[in-house]
């Protein structure tokens, strides 16, 4: 973890692995902005520490992104590490999921990376230094039975953050895909309440978060983009390149139909 000064802002920073990246950047003396719809989850992130600021901010009202993003430079100065964290995950067959619900996590998921990218990244782009930590999952790289809406809002994020990554290569930004699979959070809880995928749960435990922060701060001290956290999830992509046929065959097997 360098530039431990720099002014870091996490969406979704009112849970998970956006909570965990917050106090760890804390605790290491920087000053950290939370933008959540989630004000108690917020709060609880930012306990015991005066560094920790929220705002609260639906990711996918650009207006209210770019006023909180240009509220927080004011108040604490340039931006200079931005962790994009804020999804939500209700698994679903894509004929059954309500119409809404597949939108919306579009609207969040990719959305609000559109949002915070335009109203964060300029600033980032002007001072030719920083971090640029967005989160895909291993569902942007494999669509299973029941998760293909959410699937397609992770494969959006993983083809834009690769596209900006390479638009802004001279930058002096620092940019990292984090493509993690189950991590020890309250979003699998989300997933589980809906129509989970039995395939899910044939892989092993999850992931704790602080693993994926430790594996993230690691590539981005190495210069690597895509941030695989497990040796699984590097043979997934392998399998998922060179034998896609094999893994549906598994998840028909495991699903049942
Ligand atoms: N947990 C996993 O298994 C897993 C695996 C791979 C990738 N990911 C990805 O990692 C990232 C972090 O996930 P997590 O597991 O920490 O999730 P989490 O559910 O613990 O936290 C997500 C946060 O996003 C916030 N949020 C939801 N909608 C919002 C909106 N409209 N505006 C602002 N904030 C909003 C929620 O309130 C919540 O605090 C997500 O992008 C997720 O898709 C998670």
């Amino acid at each position: 973890m360098n530039q431990t000064n720099d002014l870091v802002l996490i969406t979704g920073g009112g849970s998970g692995m956006g909570r965990e990246a917050a106090r760890r950047f804390a605790a290491a003396g920087a000053t950290v902005a939370l933008f959540d719809v989630n004000q108690e989850g917020m709060a609880e992130t930012a306990a015991g520490f005066d560094t920790v600021h929220a705002w609260s901010v639906d990711i996918t009202d650009f207006e209210a992104v770019c006023a909180a993003a240009a509220d927080v430079v004011e108040k604490h100065g340039p931006i200079g590490r931005l962790y994009n964290c804020a999804a939500i995950m209700p698994f679903g067959i894509l004929t059954e999921q309500d119409n809404a619900i597949i939108h919306k996590q579009m609207a969040i998921n990719y959305g609000g990376l559109v949002n915070i990218t335009q109203a964060v990244l300029p600033g980032m782009l002007e001072q030719g230094r920083g971090d640029f930590v967005s989160f895909a999952s291993m569902a942007g790289w494999i669509p299973m039975l029941k998760t293909g809406a959410y699937s397609a809002t992770k494969f959006a994020v993983r083809a834009f953050t690769e596209t900006l990554y390479h638009e802004n290569i001279n930058s002096g930004i620092r940019f990292a895909c984090v493509c993690p699979p189950a991590v020890a959070t309250p979003l699998l809880k989300q997933g589980k309440e809906s129509d989970w995928p039995k395939m899910l749960d044939s892989q092993g435990e999850p992931l704790a978060p602080g693993d994926v922060i430790d594996a993230i701060e690691q590539s981005l001290d190495k210069g690597k983009f895509f941030v695989l956290p497990t040796r699984d999830s590097r043979i997934g992509v392998l399998m998922r390149r060179f034998l896609p046929g094999l893994i549906w065959k598994q998840v028909h097997d495991v699903e049942g139909f």
